[in-house]
């Protein structure tokens, strides 16, 4: 869904200081490639994010994205959104805020929707890690702008540090993390002080894992489940990716990739959607859920909005769409301390369509 553009390399022998080549830089550059999709949906009219052009650098120059791209964006935008608004819904639920922690957030931009939305109240906190090059990018941005520093309360309470690395709130935090390391070294001695262990915990992972081998991802995603539950909170991971890479789709598409220099170890293990739900169950959580986002498209897109989407762009490929579609999934997990309510395992989103409406 989001093919990168040319990675930009550091020439290895252009001046003294020049380390090596940089090998993360094309993994670095999706996020490009993310925020320059989610500006064209926007800009067509399929997603409303009035903070996207804030982190494109010459929004109003770049060029929109093939309607395949915008409603992929669209679709997976949607989904990933309902289920972290369904979960902040289950912990105001129960008495409680939710706290957020995205990993490889990019340019994401979802802390400032929510803020600016009605589950502003709700959010405990929000923190968005990435590599360093990506994280002071973002912050630089953040401290740019003043609708987005807006959100992070008075200038004064909003601080840079690490070497502009990492920016810190009250509710807003941008940490630079390799997920790559182990959490011992990474995640607990930046993380654990700041989490409350007894409040729910949304772990958010969109289009990042797959980057990562499946090792160290899974070492993560274990981190957060055993610092949550084991103190009566509850963690909840919602995983975006592309899987099922087997086939000559796929393999077109790692293809491409490899070409520009980006590998996906982390979607290797996973062929089936029923392997992405196995992940969790492994790894320890109470229930798991996947949706492919062409599913997702046919069963929980209401009639209205799939006409209103119908109407904004001609697609004439219908079937290349779903074969797209089929090769990413959402899936989710929940692990919970003994001491939690069931109601957790309920966690999802809900079927919308009354017709068998597909163009
Ligand atoms: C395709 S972008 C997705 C950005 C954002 N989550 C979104 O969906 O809009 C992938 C992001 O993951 C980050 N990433 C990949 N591997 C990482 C790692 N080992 N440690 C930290 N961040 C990583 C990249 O730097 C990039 O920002």
């Amino acid at each position: 869904m989001d093919p990168p553009t040319p990675p930009l390399f550091r020439d290895p022998l252009a001046s003294p200081s020049s380390k090596a080549l940089d090998l993360d830089e094309p993994v670095r550059a999706t996020d490009n490639d993310a925020a320059l999709a989610r500006l064209s949906a926007v800009r067509k009219g399929y997603l409303v994010d009035p903070f996207i052009i804030h982190f494109v650098p010459r929004a109003h120059l770049q060029p929109p994205r093939p309607p395949l791209i915008n409603i992929g964006t669209y679709i997976r935008g949607t989904g990933l959104d309902e289920l972290v608004e369904s979960f902040i819904g289950l912990a105001t639920g129960q008495g409680k805020k939710a706290q957020i922690v995205s990993l490889g957030a990019g340019s994401d931009t979802r802390f400032w929707r929510l803020h600016a939305g009605t589950s502003r109240e709700h959010l405990a906190c929000y923190i968005e890690l990435d590599f360093p090059e990506n994280t002071t990018r973002k912050a630089m941005a953040v401290r740019k702008s003043k609708v987005l520093s807006a959100a992070l309360g008075r200038s004064e309470d909003i601080q840079i540090g690490d070497g502009g690395t990492s920016l810190h709130s009250s509710i807003y935090r941008l940490l630079p993390l390799d997920l790559r390391l182990p959490p011992s070294v990474s995640l607990a001695p930046k993380l654990a002080p700041i989490l409350d262990p007894s409040s729910p915990l949304l772990i958010l992972c969109e289009c990042v894992l797959a980057y990562v081998a499946s090792a160290a991802s899974d070492a993560v995603l274990r981190w957060f489940a055993d610092f949550s539950s084991s103190n009566d909170g509850v963690t909840g991971v919602i995983i975006y990716e592309m899987f099922g890479l087997e086939d000559s789709f796929g393999r077109v598409m790692k293809n491409n990739l490899k070409s520009r220099h980006v590998e996906l170890p982390g979607a290797e293990p996973y062929n089936s959607l029923d392997s992405l739900r196995q992940r969790f169950f492994r790894l320890g959580f109470e229930e798991a859920r996947a949706l492919t986002l062409r599913d997702f498209r046919r069963t929980h897109i209401s009639v209205t909005e799939q006409m209103r989407i119908a109407r904004i762009e001609m697609l004439d490929e219908v079937e290349e769409l779903e074969l797209v579609l089929q090769h990413y999934a959402i899936s989710w997990g929940i692990k919970l301390s003994a001491k939690q309510a069931n109601a957790w395992l309920e966690w999802g989103i809900a079927e919308k369509s009354d017709e068998d409406w597909i163009p």
